[in-house]
């Protein structure tokens, strides 16, 4: 199906520049071990079983940003997950980075330098300008072959994505390859029963176009979170408003107004709203209202337990589910059982399923359900949204260029 050259298509013992996306949140200044580790560490060791040399490209943060630190401590992450030594580097393609890759033997591993801290990394330009940058000039010649494993942020025309395969033989990393494979079969596979499509999260701007694009391939759409109230606002309900001093709906409104509007009645029958919600009453308890008698003050945190068994029994009766997006806040227990009841039926169930959007995904572990019962856990956040599109990923697409 995959039209790009993979890791199985490589000769043994080469010499690799790999990229992978360990792009994390940051506490205090100290990188957060996530799910992306331990898939590009599946990557890496299968690499390094095979006798590759193995230097590491990646990301963190964006200058001006507290999350744009070094990649020392993506290191020590990585090497907890490969239980070996993982050598980090404070330099990216300088004399610095050239000996220690230079000194880089059979089965070992390195990690380079944020490729953020280089200043023809960021700028979104052509792989051709990327392909022709001192970066991409001075690292391609190091190594025998390219891999790119980063699927998360194939979005990007960044040089450390781009412009290598254009420069140097590239291949598809696994992450890259079960990532591009599972979230494009929305586009790409046929689905004789139902296919329903769970949608939450925080921003309209990101599940309006996937609401719109996917349109011939879904039968329904089970909305929720936030965007799920405003969608509710739109139905005329008193949810959807900010409530002392957040600041998530009414810009959003302000926004989208019209186009959520116009979704909703061309939508219609098709679009799924909560019938009930809840918040946190008095004592700090879990309370549920129906619809019909929610008030504009009140916030609200999580779809009911009726919306919650109704998406559930709609995902038992389907071919296939395409979650993106949480259905409230699932990261207090109280308000996980929108988001929990639908991943629950989903892991029930035999159907095709794909669960993305980096938070929703991290749902999966919190709530111990096993990631092996979902035919795929994306990592990804921004390119996950755009394979739900059908918009083509910069970085995938270069890669089958240089196929
Ligand atoms: C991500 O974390 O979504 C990717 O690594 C892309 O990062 P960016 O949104 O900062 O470009
Ligand atoms: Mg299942």
């Amino acid at each position: 199906m995959t039209t790009f050259k993979t890791i199985d298509d490589l000769e043994p013992a080469q010499r690799l520049l790999v990229r992978i996306d360990v792009n994390a949140p940051v506490s205090d200044g100290v990188v957060q071990d996530n799910r992306r580790f331990a898939r590009h560490a599946e990557t890496i060791a299968e690499l390094l079983a095979d006798d590759h040399a193995v230097a590491l490209l990646a990301h963190q943060g964006r200058p001006g940003r507290d999350t744009f630190v070094t990649l020392e401590g993506h290191a020590d992450v990585l090497a907890d997950h490969l239980g070996r030594n993982v050598e980090y580097v404070p330099d990216t393609f300088g004399e610095e980075a050239l000996e220690a890759i230079r000194n880089l033997e059979a089965g070992d591993v390195l990690v380079l330098e944020n490729a953020r801290m280089c200043e023809e990394e960021l700028p979104e330009e052509a792989p051709e300008v990327k392909a022709d940058t001192e970066f991409v000039q001075t690292l391609a010649p190091e190594f025998d072959a390219y891999v790119n494993d980063a699927y998360s942020a194939a979005h990007r025309s960044h040089a450390s994505l781009v412009g290598f395969p254009l420069a140097m033989d590239a291949y598809a990393g696994r992450v890259m390859e079960t990532e591009y494979t599972a979230n494009s079969a929305i586009r790409k596979r046929e689905f004789d029963g139902t296919v329903t499509m769970v949608l939450g999260g925080t921003k309209a701007e990101d599940l309006i176009p996937v609401i719109e694009r996917v349109d011939d391939t879904v039968d329904r759409f089970c909305l929720g979170g936030i965007v799920g109230e405003l969608f509710l606002r739109a139905d005329g309900h008193d949810v959807g408003y900010d409530v002392d001093g957040t600041e998530f709906f009414d810009h959003q409104w302000d926004d989208h107004r019209e186009t959520i509007e116009r979704v909703l009645s061309e939508y219609g029958d098709r679009l799924l709203l909560a019938e009930d919600l809840a918040s946190e009453d008095g004592a700090g308890e879990r309370a549920e209202t129906a619809v019909g008698e929610i008030e504009k003050e009140t916030s609200y945190l999580d779809v009911g337990s009726d919306t919650a068994e109704r998406y559930a029994d709609l995902v038992r009766e389907s071919e296939a589910v395409f979650v993106k997006g949480a259905l409230g806040v699932f990261e207090d227990e109280r308000f996980a059982t929108g988001t929990v009841e639908v991943l629950s039926a989903i892991a029930e169930t035999d159907c095709f399923s794909v669960v993305g959007g980096g938070d929703t995904a991290r749902a999966v572990d919190m709530y111990d359900l096993e990631a092996e019962d979902f035919s795929h856990v994306s990592v990804a956040g921004g390119a996950y949204v755009r394979a739900l599109t059908g918009e083509e990923l910069v970085g995938v697409d270069v890669l089958e260029r240089a196929a």
